[in-house]
């Protein structure tokens, strides 16, 4: 089935073609500069640079694929969760598309679609333990099947990204912050300043990451301004150390044959090879996306959203944008 994938939850807009769940294209619309003055993603100018951009991205897609308008048979979009400016633009477009071309279309779960997006390139093992870790969450899900996804722990108040994203602008580095303290951290120490493992009492599968970024905080102003690159080390590899220790011990509770990590976050390499070694340690196959496909990327809801299709399972178009809706939360 050939699907169109829509993605504009946020900054980015970012479309893709999927047929018998084989990536044919993939584009993206960047704002990064856009937004890169004001420190961090602005909703109004996200949902308007969105506007400008569908036309040309959509062009650019099917011809980059060798593709016609009419031979989509499927259409898929984020309709949850984001910013819901951004979010009603590519949502209202695959709506109105699929409408006027009458084929089924699909509302797909930013988060869901992150999940899957391990398996562009790999083949699902189940039971999976699936761990999202982006600008907005740090979710960590049980997937016995496709669409089957039970949330075991999450993190109580900023997200990893989040928490890379406002260190990285404490120390001026800019946005957003996560590729900026991962370049930085490259020529410091990791073990030059010491950061707690957090614990959410009562919860033993949630994590946190507010008391280590205020830890960097009080370490940012006391410290010699020289040794920015051992503190962005250091609170790497303690973020990194937290989403390790949340899935070990998930895996102490729960079995598992697969580990699969999405999301932004994923493109850090001290948390692939993190990931790599605790997988190799449980004897867990790992599912870990190409950096490109761990961004917001449409491919992952045009491939998310044929699975749902192929079933026969549309939504109706009526279905809304909803800033606000956890995967899996019952
Ligand atoms: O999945 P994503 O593109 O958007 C959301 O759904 O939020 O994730 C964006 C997040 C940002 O917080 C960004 O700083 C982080 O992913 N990120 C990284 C890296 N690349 C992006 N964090 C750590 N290391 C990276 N290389
Ligand atoms: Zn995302």
């Amino acid at each position: 089935m050939l699907v169109l994938g829509i993605e504009s939850s946020c900054d980015d807009l970012s479309m893709a073609l999927v047929k018998d769940g084989r990536l044919l294209a993939n584009v993206t619309a960047s704002q990064t500069l856009d937004h890169a003055p004001f420190g961090g993603v602005v909703p109004e100018i996200a949902s308007r640079r969105h506007l400008d951009h569908l036309e040309a991205t959509l062009d650019l897609l099917l011809e980059k694929a060798g593709v016609k308008l009419a031979e989509l048979e499927g259409i898929a979009a984020t309709y949850a969760p984001g910013l819901v400016g951004s979010l009603l633009v590519g949502l209202n477009f695959a709506k109105a598309l699929a409408y006027a071309l009458e084929i089924p279309f699909r509302g797909v779960h930013h988060i869901e679609g992150h999940l899957w997006s391990a398996y562009l390139e790999h083949r699902p093992e189940f039971p999976i333990l699936g761990l999202a870790v982006s600008g907005g969450h740090s979710h960590l899900y049980r997937i016995q099947d496709f669409g089957e996804y039970r949330l075991l722990g999450h993190t109580v108040d900023d997200a990893a990204g989040e928490a890379l994203d406002k260190v990285a602008k404490m120390m001026g580095l800019g946005f957003p912050g996560g590729p900026l303290i991962e370049k930085l951290a490259s020529a410091g120490d990791p073990s030059a300043f010491s950061f707690a493992l957090p614990n959410v009492k009562g919860y033993p599968l949630h994590t946190s990451f507010s008391g280590m970024k205020t830890a960097a905080h009080d370490y940012y102003r006391k410290m010699n301004p020289g040794r920015n690159a051992d503190l962005a080390a250091s609170f790497q590899a303690a973020v990194v150390r937290a989403l390790v220790s949340m899935v070990e011990r998930a895996l102490a509770k729960v079995n598992a044959s697969q580990l699969a990590v999405a999301g932004g976050v994923a493109c850090n390499m001290p948390l692939r090879e993190a990931m790599q070694e605790l997988s190799a340690r449980h004897h867990l196959a790992l599912a870990i996306p190409a950096p490109r496909f761990c961004t917001d990327n449409g491919a992952m809801i045009a491939f998310t959203g044929e699975k749902y299709l192929e079933k026969g399972l549309a939504s109706p178009l009526s279905l809304n944008a909803q800033a606000r809706t956890v995967l899996g939360a019952t």
